[in-house]
């Protein structure tokens, strides 16, 4: 085979073999083809796409660059969730916990933020003491123990998607569906989980900005899941705006706390609330229960945040940030935006409060960038809502005093004001299934 008449095969619109996918990427990762000629088969890749075949071969062929986690030492049902990036995004921190309760075994990697989004190691590392770095073994322990980890990826998860995810960040050819789909499968199989759910982001914060988008790339994710023998399901979510009131680390904590004790904003209450259910569903298809009942009640319970404070304890936390939010890291530098007129917030630009919170020193450009695990955003008033002149909108932190004006007029930049009533829009745009479940569809 030469890689040569492979690029060609695509760029003409042609279908790959299981053997012509397994030939490119084993002889990407380990040397045998160079960048340019990678480079260069991407974006066929991106300009004729990929069969859903090919797609799920192409993900095998990542998955098994690398090592695979077996969680077959725990006992019971494993499962995994997985949010394409957003901002605001806590919803694994508390979705764990919560699915936890119910008695399921949540076997986690996350990732960094980086750019506009935030991610979930920075945030669970912003609780003194809490490590995420843990053995394979410790890992598997604590959630047969405890029921949860959340912890990083190992480096020799799906190599072949390192290598080809940093050659297709400067090569244009990142925002591919099938190469999106393979990259976030691969590390989603190799994980090991039996159960995984996705939580597809759309709008001015995400990847896919528009809703047939959105659920092209949540179908191609759910059938290379099904197509591998893990139980997968989508949602596609709105991320037109920020999801709760807190943007940040250490303030984002606060907020799973808050949803813990079953307090909270009511958008990232339903959202955590309906992912937990989506995993409990996909555990126990055939029970019928009421399963937002259930979910709730591990939540009103206590249950929940008692297993978010096992988690903090067992990866070396102070677990008594749940009664006493002190204990975690305190800005100390803040400033407030005012309204100046009354009105509406019709619109807040999702990316630009990410950027915004990034200013402060909460997010990093580089992957080795530091963050100030204190520093964020408070938004007191958010899409839909109507504003008083003199009002507080938003707070800012951070500890570095001159990061504050900036970051300031950046935020300032991400509203849109009308007089009149500002429209809400739904925060769960669609539900994707297994195809063959015939349950696809948009639910507004
Ligand atoms: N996240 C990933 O892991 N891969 C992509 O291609 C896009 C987002």
């Amino acid at each position: 085979m030469r890689i040569y008449d492979l690029i060609k095969k695509k760029r003409d619109g042609g279908t790959h073999s299981k053997e012509e996918l397994r030939f490119i990427i084993d002889s990407y990762v380990s040397g045998n083809i160079p960048d340019y000629q990678i480079s260069a088969w991407l974006m066929a890749v991106y300009f004729q796409g990929m069969s859903s075949e090919e797609t799920l071969e192409f993900t095998q062929a990542l998955v098994q660059s690398g090592d695979q986690v077996d969680l077959s030492a725990i006992d019971g049902v494993k499962v995994d969730k997985h949010s394409t990036g957003g901002v605001g995004d806590k919803t694994s921190l508390i979705v764990g916990p919560i699915v936890a309760a119910c008695g399921l075994k949540l076997a986690k990697m996350s990732g960094r933020g980086l750019g506009h989004t935030g991610g979930t190691l920075d945030k669970l590392e912003a609780i003194p003491g809490l490590s995420t770095e843990l053995s394979e073994r410790e890992f598997i322990e604590q959630v047969q123990k405890i029921g949860l980890a959340i912890i990083g990826q190992t480096a020799d998860l799906a190599p072949g998607d390192k290598k080809l995810y940093a050659l297709r960040d400067v090569t244009a050819t990142v925002d591919s569906i099938p190469l999106i789909a393979g990259s976030i499968m691969s590390k989603k199989l190799a994980a090991g989980s039996d159960i995984i759910v996705l939580d597809v982001k759309c709008g001015s914060g995400a990847f896919m900005k528009n809703v047939k988008d959105a659920v092209e790339l949540a179908q191609t994710m759910v059938d290379i899941g099904e197509g591998a023998g893990r139980k997968t399901a989508a949602l596609v979510t709105d991320m037109d705006r920020p999801l709760g009131q807190c943007i940040g680390n250490a303030i984002e904590i606060t907020e799973v706390i808050q949803v813990l004790k079953d307090e909270g904003p009511e958008d990232l209450r339903e959202l955590c609330f309906v992912l937990s259910s989506e995993l409990l569903k996909l555990a126990n298809p055939e029970s019928g229960q009421d399963y937002d009942a259930l979910v709730r009640e591990a939540v009103s319970s206590g249950k929940a945040l008692d297993c978010f404070a096992q988690m903090v304890a067992a990866q070396g936390g102070d677990p008594h940030i749940t009664q006493d939010i002190s204990i975690l890291p305190q800005p100390k530098y803040s400033a407030e935006i005012i309204a100046v007129q009354d009105g509406w917030i019709s619109h807040m630009d999702t990316e630009t409060c990410g950027i915004a919170s990034s200013m402060l020193g909460a997010g990093r450009l580089k992957m080795d960038d530091q963050i100030q695990p204190a520093a964020g955003i408070r938004l007191h008033r958010r899409s839909g809502e109507q504003v008083k002149k003199g009002e507080i909108l938003a707070e800012l932190y951070t500890d570095d005093e001159t990061l504050l004006a900036a970051a300031k007029s950046k935020l300032e930049s991400a509203y849109v004001f009308t007089e009149e009533k500002a429209e809400s829009k739904a925060l769960i745009l669609a539900r994707v299934y297994a195809k063959d479940n015939s349950k696809t569809g948009l639910d507004v």
